[in-house]
């Protein structure tokens, strides 16, 4: 049984969703999904985009406090894993979804797979960090993308059940490449887009969205940017929300900044033809650094600590340093061209191949449980 809720969970479940079904592997595949994110643009796109199979349930939890929603989508999961007793439930990333998933299959000792497992920022601030530490504390698969995920459960005592994969992130850029380069022309001239030209930002972390003196800040730096470098801004439902609450924000401003979430091919476009990306999504800072668009992270901490790598991703506290850090990368082209000459470390693009041979390998070697031995 996989999982899933919320948009980036899709996207880094789609290689081994295929994976599975194309080449069976003799696995079953139920996928649940909490109904976390709901709007089309945050979730339907990606069933559409990525092939996926439509979930065999919907369990419609949408929004609510931490406590509210992940509650709901406990109460509303366990008649489901008691009913189909699976014999694995897998669970991407680090969201509300799965720490609920995690938490229901763990004491109705169903073994756990985490995808993604052993990323830390460091910062208990973010609800991501709470998720990801009690979900792989919980999960007797621990699918790690990089070796500091790996070194990172050691240092727990959870080396025992980790296993160095790669990343699925990777498997899906791989993947859709060919796709990307055929439809990046149209894609391109649709928002009448310059290679190079624009800054691709996306925000929406309660740390930067939810405080209005902040949120405003980045604002400004953000009308700042655009007098004289296009920026291109697809908004995410939880900032549109905190962004209709802020006087300040004008009607101009939304018309020239802002655009709708866009679909996970048109994001690629955007982000591998953008001088650079402002971000402060965990997802977004590995991606670009895999397609050597340089990044700015708005965070004081990172999960994703490889992309600090040669200066191809740097964390920036404060958006007032944003116009000038902006104008430096945009001018230095060095950047780019050093990231070319990285390693990548989020794998060779078959994590998802490798997951899928370790899942099939237990049904024939039996499970050792980390919870309910
Ligand atoms: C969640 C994840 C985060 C991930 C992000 C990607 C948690 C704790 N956080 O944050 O790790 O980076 O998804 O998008 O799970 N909303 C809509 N339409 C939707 C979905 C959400 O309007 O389709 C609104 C909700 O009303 C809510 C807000 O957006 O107020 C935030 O949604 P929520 O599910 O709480 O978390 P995200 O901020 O999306």
């Amino acid at each position: 049984m996989l999982v899933v809720g919320a948009r980036p969970q899709l996207i880094k479940s789609a290689p081994l969703v295929r994976e599975i079904l194309d080449n069976h592997h003799g696995l079953n595949l139920d996928i649940i999904h909490t109904g976390q994110h709901y709007d089309k643009e945050m979730s339907a796109v990606f069933f559409e985009e990525l092939h996926l199979p439509q979930p065999s349930a919907n369990l419609k939890v949408g929004s609510g406090s931490h406590a509210k929603q992940t509650a709901m989508m406990m109460s509303r999961l366990e008649p489901f894993m008691i009913a189909t007793r699976p014999d694995i439930v897998l669970v991407p990333g680090d969201t509300n979804t799965t720490l609920a998933a995690a938490v229901v299959a763990a004491k109705l000792c169903i073994p756990l797979a985490h995808l993604e497992a052993g990323l830390r920022s460091g910062d208990m601030n973010m609800p991501e960090e709470v998720n990801r530490i009690l979900t792989d504390h919980c999960s007797s698969f621990l699918f790690a993308p990089t070796r500091t995920a790996i070194s990172n459960l050691e240092r727990e005592g959870l080396g025992r059940y980790a296993y160095l994969t790669g990343d699925t992130n990777a498997d899906a850029l791989r993947i859709l490449a060919p796709i990307v380069t055929k439809m990046e022309k149209a894609i391109m001239k649709r928002h009448q887009l310059v290679s190079q030209n624009y800054v691709l930002v996306t925000v929406h972390r309660p740390s930067n969205v939810d405080d209005p003196t902040r949120l405003a800040r980045i604002l400004a730096a953000l009308k700042f940017v655009s007098k004289t470098r296009r920026i291109v801004f697809p908004v995410h439902p939880r900032t549109r929300a905190r962004l209709a609450k802020l006087k300040a924000f004008d009607k101009e401003t939304k018309e020239k900044l802002l655009i709708r979430p866009q679909g996970f091919i048109e994001t690629l476009v955007l982000l591998k033809n953008a001088c650079c990306l402002l971000t402060d999504s965990g997802g977004m800072q590995k991606e670009s650094f895999m397609v050597h668009t340089p990044c700015l992270t708005l965070r004081s901490s990172t999960e994703w600590p490889e992309t600090l790598a040669g200066g191809a991703n740097r964390l920036v506290a404060s958006p007032e340093e944003l116009p000038r850090l902006i104008t430096k990368i945009a001018f230095d082209q060095s950047v780019r061209h050093r990231l070319k000459t990285l390693r990548n470390p989020f794998g060779d693009g078959h994590a998802s191949s490798r997951i899928a041979k370790i899942i099939q390998a237990t049904r024939i070697l039996g499970v050792s449980l980390q919870t309910c031995n």
